[in-house]
């Protein structure tokens, strides 16, 4: 199998096809082997920008292996699209947990996974948005917080926020997502704290409600949507939004040091937007560039576009 699929990659130094054949044969780069599989990659990214081979045949190699070699891996997962589209409430959530296959033989791979700058960043929009909700409590008397969540996945932030508040819980939560796997996800996770958080399926794109926000809340969301239908929403929830209340729209950064892997590895694909563009795209919908900012995670990767009215 693995000798059929390399010929996606024939146009490549044959050292070079060795090497990544070697890693696979010996089931996934050890710890010590990481900084080589990503040098690989880059250097692979250098291939594909001379030319010499198409982003597409090397999505390809790793397409046919991971689908005949490691389909129940992080990256197998992704591939696969078991619920129809790529970051679903299951991939994300085993990114929260550090999922780890207990199979000696693909265990490696997902290992590497985890220690990607891209995941780090999906990890760290958790504790961006604790630390949020944090400085919003200390700014106001106001008890609770209503916070809309607009794509909420697996809900693993809201539950590990609610887990560290004992009592009434200062911040009330109305989860809207579209798939309704993860709402029973969700649903589940955080079936401890019913009258704090909420769940509606709905297409974030048509969905309406009487009630007004202090805090709207989207992660993982925006980076799939194009400039039209990220404007066009931007502007719904700020519809949404109380007069003193404040938008968080998480977007990947052009900056992230894991894209070339990510589309070609996972074919995870996602738009990435630089800070300017994002100031732009928030400018396009009608905000005051002065109630707009922003701001990342610590990785740098994961970008966070804040706005007021
Ligand atoms: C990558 S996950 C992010 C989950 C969560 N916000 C997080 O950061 O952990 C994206 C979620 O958005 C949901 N989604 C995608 N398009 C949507 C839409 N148009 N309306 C509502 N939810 C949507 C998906 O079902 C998925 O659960």
């Amino acid at each position: 199998m693995l000798n059929a699929s390399s010929h996606h990659l024939a146009s490549l130094p044959a050292e070079h096809v060795r090497f990544i054949e070697g890693i696979i044969t010996r089931h996934g780069p050890e710890l010590h082997e990481h900084g080589a599989m990503t040098r690989w990659f880059d250097r692979t990214a250098e291939y594909v920008r001379e030319g010499r081979i198409a982003r597409a045949a090397v999505a390809e190699f790793w397409r046919e292996v991971t689908h005949a070699c490691f389909p129940d891996t992080m990256q197998g997962h992704v591939v696969r699209k078991p619920h129809g589209y790529a970051g679903d409430f299951e991939i994300i959530d085993r990114i929260y947990l550090n999922h780890v296959s207990e199979d000696e033989n693909v265990r490696r791979w997902d290992e590497y996974f985890h220690a990607q700058h891209a995941p780090r960043a999906v990890r760290n929009r958790k504790s961006y948005l604790h630390d949020w909700l944090h400085r919003k409590l200390a700014q106001t008397e106001k008890r609770p917080l209503r916070l809309l969540n607009i794509g909420s996945g697996p809900a693993r932030d809201v539950r590990e926020w609610c887990e560290q508040h004992e009592g009434p819980q200062p911040v009330h939560f109305d989860c809207v997502d579209m798939d309704a796997k993860a709402i029973a996800h969700g649903q589940a996770l955080c079936a401890a704290w019913p009258e704090a958080v909420r769940f509606t399926q709905a297409n974030s794109l048509r969905f309406t409600t009487e009630h007004r926000y202090d805090l709207v809340w989207s992660a993982g969301l925006f980076d799939y949507l194009s400039d039209g239908l990220f404007v066009r929403l931007l502007k719904r929830l700020m519809r949404l939004l109380d007069a003193d209340g404040e938008l968080v729209i998480g977007n990947f950064g052009t900056e992230n040091p894991t894209r070339f892997l990510m589309e070609t590895w996972i074919e995870w694909v996602l738009l990435h937007r630089s800070e300017q563009e994002l100031a732009r795209l928030a400018e396009i919908s009608g905000l005051d560039g002065r109630s707009v900012h922003v701001d990342s995670e610590v990785e740098g990767v994961n970008l966070f576009l804040h706005a007021r009215l």
